[in-house]
């Protein structure tokens, strides 16, 4: 590994939002030595990036990649991206602490469904990492303690709310979670397992947090009608904690709620005058989760992604199979269960004016183990420099980058990184401003982007003109106590 490196000639654009500057990086074991003009020492490999640029390795937000990270330490859909950290447990999901507990949707997109047994579980947060650090991977990354993990673990029945007993128990693995490093906790009470929960029930089983600058994310319990009142729910838990808030993938779903983006961004301005509170976005106008007849019902179209009992479904859409098979769009979701799907619930107005959103930061929200993945998996990032950037002019290239760097750096206290200056960890991805661009596409989902062309990890070359070169130079981020 090349412990001494100068990039010479490249525009860099170093996190903050900044125009870009044509200055010299230097590198040295890792971390960024110097910006500006590199007095090279005679051992320092000298790379030319004429007309290229440089940026600070991009930070996914929003991932459920808490296996990936074992299960394929390549990490290529994200590296391939420019990605070099991912935040891992989000929605109320994670790996860690679930550990034999049977893996209920939505749970099954990151523990595995029917392949429990061989999928790799864990009982603690300490375990979790100490997995991770036994077998590094190419990037780094820092993990979310998933609420619904908490209740699956410590709870027998989940339609109703914890009693005080499956508090402490959650209580506990909380504070085991934050004790071993976990960045926060995340929320989905959207989802079944958590839909019981009560604000009080959270609160209480976030207890841990008080007084820490540990975040909370939050997957509100409704996107669509009652979107407003699922915002000030969320908010109210972070606010009554006294803890930093992101809210997740913010989105308005449904046709009748077109539009609304500016009644949810007004309440948010509003929120922000007395709350530290931001929020993530995927950069496409359908959402993708496990399969689910509300859902589909407010979709105008539906792509299945994987379905464990027809596994042949992946791919097509929902009416499609319905027609074919003579079944009501309900007999069918029944008959693919467990699965999961693409929706297109959108309006793109509301995407762009989400995205445009000051404290908006990009998180792909990628589902790594679909069959027949949402293109976000793979191309968010690049989709948001080329398409939004580049095509659309929603911000200037500085403004995406650091909706992809420092921004999330400083919302999730990840130290040391997110931009391009001395003493900040050499995580660095050099691309073409012209020609970067997203290639996954709802009907060919898993293709690396254009135009990124090579991505350091602490120092070490980990993809380069199109290929992984195998470095595992990824850390586990802990948030400093
Ligand atoms: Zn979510
Ligand atoms: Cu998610």
């Amino acid at each position: 590994m090349t412990t001494s490196l100068v990039f010479r000639g490249a525009l860099v654009f170093d996190g903050t939002g900044v125009p870009p500057r044509r200055v010299d990086v230097a590198v040295q074991g890792g971390i960024i030595d110097s910006v500006g003009a590199a007095a090279a020492s005679a051992a320092a490999d000298i790379v030319d990036l004429d007309g290229l640029a440089i940026a600070p390795g991009f930070i996914d937000v929003h991932t459920h990649d808490d296996r990936l990270l074992l299960a394929d330490p390549s990490m290529t859909p994200k590296l391939s991206q420019g990605v070099t950290t991912v935040i891992t447990g989000n929605c109320g999901i994670s790996l860690a602490p679930l550990g034999g507990r049977p893996a209920v949707p939505p749970l099954n997109l990151v523990a595995g469904g029917a392949d429990a047994q061989s999928a790799q579980r864990f009982d603690s947060f300490l375990d979790y990492f100490a997995a991770l650090e036994a077998h590094p991977c190419s990037i780094n990354c820092a993990a979310l303690v998933g609420h619904t993990t908490l209740r699956v673990k410590a709870m027998e029945r989940l339609d109703r709310p914890a009693d005080a007993g499956e508090i402490a128990a959650m209580r506990a693995a909380v504070a085991e979670g934050l004790a071993a490093g976990a960045i926060g906790v995340s929320t989905g009470t959207y989802y079944a397992p958590a839909s019981a929960a009560t604000a009080d029930e959270i609160c209480a089983v976030f207890e841990p947090l008080r007084g820490t600058d540990a975040v909370i994310a939050s997957h509100i319990r409704d996107e669509g009608d009652r979107v407003l009142e699922s915002m000030t729910e969320a908010m109210e838990i972070a606010a009554s904690l006294g803890v930093r808030q992101v809210l997740s993938h913010h989105k308005v779903i449904g046709r009748a709620n077109f539009g609304r983006s500016t009644e949810t961004l007004a309440l948010l301005d509003q929120a922000r005058r007395t709350r530290d509170v931001c929020l993530d976005c995927y950069p496409y106008a359908a959402s993708s989760t496990v399969l689910r007849k509300d859902a589909a019902a407010q979709a105008q179209r539906v792509l299945i992604a994987w379905s464990s009992a027809r596994p042949e479904a992946a791919g097509r859409t929902l009416d499609e199979l319905a027609a074919e098979a003579g079944l009501s769009v309900d007999a069918t979701i029944d008959a693919l269960q467990p699965a999961g799907a693409i929706y297109f619930a959108m309006d793109e107005a509301d995407v762009e004016r989400i995205l445009a959103y000051p404290e908006t930061m990009i998180g792909s929200d990628g589902l790594p183990h679909d069959e027949f993945p949402h293109p976000r998996l793979w191309g968010a990032f690049p989709r948001v420099l080329g398409h939004y950037a580049r095509r659309r002019g929603l911000f200037p290239l500085q403004e995406a980058v650091r909706r992809m760097t420092a921004l999330p750096a400083d919302r999730f206290r990840l130290p040391g990184r997110g931009r391009i200056a001395p003493g900040m960890r050499a995580d660095l991805v050099v691309f073409d401003p012209q020609q970067v661009a997203d290639t996954a596409t709802f009907s060919q989902p898993k293709t690396p982007a254009a135009g990124i062309r090579s991505v350091y990890v602490n120092g070490a070359l980990a993809w380069h003109d199109g290929r992984a070169t195998g470095a595992r130079a990824g850390q586990v981020i802990r948030r400093p106590h």
